[in-house]
């Protein structure tokens, strides 16, 4: 596998059991994302773009179909070996923020940085990135003294404090104006170009789509398009 292909999906295939039922959510996905990527997934509603995320976050198994994560056959890792796959090279932002309402946001993001083992730097680690953000004023607000435009921006200094490799976010904007939009996605590409993060996210919002290098079409569970793009 060459080095700088971050996550390799092969026939990746996923069924949920509604019951009696069978849905089928992803027919046979192959795809490689690279380093540096900067990846968005579109497609209709139910077109399997969060089941995809979620599998390759490692947090969902595939029925069927390989995946390799950083290297790693997820077939193979014990719970245990997923978890700390996820905390070592992995970051999440979540359509609805997922922030902790009783902790401000230095806290949250400290919080990742604490799971990590990460001791005295902490406050320093979540500063410089709340400041990156453009956070510095809010940092002991708490999520609902923020506005969502904010909120969500505290999302995606959480998932990138503990400097991952590769951030998955499912639908970052989804809550945001035209105007908060354009300015997480700014904030996001920067990343991508300064700290060398890897973005892979979904979305329906065609003023995200604009800045995507990179452009994979999901119908039906399947991939029906995968550009890349000059932006
Ligand atoms: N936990 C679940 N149990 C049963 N079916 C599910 C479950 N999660 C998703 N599905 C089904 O799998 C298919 C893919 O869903 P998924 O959430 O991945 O789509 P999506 O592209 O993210 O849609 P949206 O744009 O609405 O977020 C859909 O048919 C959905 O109903
Ligand atoms: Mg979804």
């Amino acid at each position: 596998m060459s080095s700088n292909v971050l996550i390799q999906a092969k026939s990746l295939c996923k069924t949920y059991e509604l019951g009696p039922v069978t849905v089928p959510a992803l027919s046979g996905v192959s795809l490689d994302v690279c380093q540096g990527d900067f990846l968005t997934i579109v497609g209709p509603s139910g077109s399997g773009k969060t089941t995809f995320l979620n599998l390759v976050g490692v947090l969902d198994t595939p029925t069927s179909g390989g995946l390799i994560v950083f290297g790693e056959d997820t077939a193979t890792l014990s719970r245990k070996q997923r978890a700390d796959l996820r905390l070592r090279t992995l970051g999440f932002v979540f359509q609805a923020y997922n922030l902790v309402p009783v902790l401000t946001a230095r806290e949250n993001v400290e919080f990742v940085l604490e799971l990590q083992g990460l001791g005295h730097e902490r406050r320093r680690r979540a500063e410089e990135v709340l400041g990156q953000l453009g956070l510095e004023d809010l940092g002991d607000r708490r999520p609902n003294e923020l506005s969502g435009g904010q909120q969500q921006r505290v999302a995606v200094a959480r998932a990138v404090a503990s400097r991952p490799r590769l951030v998955l976010a499912d639908e970052p904007t989804a809550n945001l104006d035209g105007e908060n939009a354009e300015l997480l996605i700014d904030m996001m590409q920067r990343l991508n170009r300064e700290e060398n993060i890897t973005f892979v996210f979904s979305t329906h919002d065609p003023r995200v789509v604009r800045h995507a290098k990179r452009v994979v079409t999901l119908v039906d569970g399947q991939v029906s398009n995968d550009e890349i793009r000059n932006v």
